[in-house]
């Protein structure tokens, strides 16, 4: 393994540094764990968990994007504590196997999947004739309330449709999270309206998301989450770099500002909607074998 190169320093600002005294219990609701930089970590997982936990992060909802890697994610989650997996195809994945209903739905009842997804629309990476990411966001709403889990829902450029189509196929009965949130407050309504909650992202920290800012600090309290959406949108102070579920602590400290609460108080409310929302999340990891592959 060759010598970490010695350029990564870390100066975020002191005050939001942990102490040893510090309580804040924070849940990183979305990440990658199986796509993480871990040049930082000499290559080791357990390495950027350990830095998570550091900065205070007790739980993470490591979350699936195609049926190929379902295996690595649920891996992840088995042989970490504190870590749990979503199953899902990500609406702008082209390259793999098409989900069907029996399937995800085979691979949801797995101990420690919390959650379906990340599953919805996205019209901005993906253009013509979009009809076959409709039927995949469909196709994962029958899987959450066939399987009584809730929804991850990445949604770009396709709010009207994203909502016409939550309400269509009844996801109200299921509920989730509308993660990494980008939109404006009317729809953010609207998705409350629905029973989903509003995560955000490192998104909220940059200068000129007045948009999402302005979501941050008018969402109910018992209705947010924070996420790092990790290895991608990493926050201020280290946007650019790559991100990693730690950085979590900097998202909550923004939206704490944002609301003029401290960011034990943010945290403490944003973990408690994360274990109700994914009450799968709560339990102990579990300790038996996985069942053989079924995709
Ligand atoms: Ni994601």
């Amino acid at each position: 393994m060759p010598q970490p190169t010695g350029t990564h320093t870390e100066t975020p600002p002191a005050q939001i540094e942990p102490v040893a005294a510090d309580r804040t219990r924070l849940v990183d609701s979305h990440c990658h764990l199986d796509r993480l930089d871990l040049e930082p970590f000499d290559g080791a997982l357990a390495e950027a968990l350990a830095d998570a936990r550091q900065r205070g992060v007790e739980h993470l909802l490591c979350v699936n994007i195609n049926l190929e890697g379902f295996e690595q994610v649920y891996g992840i989650a088995r042989a970490h504590a504190g870590v749990s997996a979503s199953v899902g195809v990500h609406p702008s994945e082209t390259e793999g196997a098409e989900p069907q209903v029996d399937q995800l739905t085979r691979l949801a009842a797995r101990p420690g999947v919390v959650a379906i997804g990340e599953t919805g629309l996205d019209y901005h990476y993906n253009r013509g004739d979009l009809e076959w990411q409709r039927d995949r966001f469909r196709t994962h709403i029958r899987v959450a309330r066939e399987s009584g889990k809730p929804l991850i829902i990445h949604s770009r450029d396709a709010r009207e449709d994203t909502l016409r189509i939550l309400r269509e196929e009844h996801a109200e009965q299921v509920g989730g999270v509308m993660h990494c949130f980008t939109e404006d407050w009317d729809m953010a309504q609207r998705a409350m309206d629905l029973g989903f909650f509003i995560s955000l992202s490192g998104i909220v920290t940059f200068k000129r998301a007045h948009q999402v800012q302005e979501v941050a600090a008018r969402v109910p309290l018992d209705r947010l989450l924070v996420e790092t959406d990790a290895p991608y949108l990493t926050p201020v102070p280290y946007r650019g770099k790559p991100n990693r579920p730690g950085y979590v602590r900097y998202v909550a400290q923004q939206v704490a500002a944002l609301r003029g609460l401290d960011l034990e108080s943010l945290a403490e409310a944003t973990t408690a909607n994360f274990y109700y929302l994914f009450p799968g999340a709560a339990s102990p990891p579990p300790t038996s074998p996985p069942e053989p592959l079924a995709t």
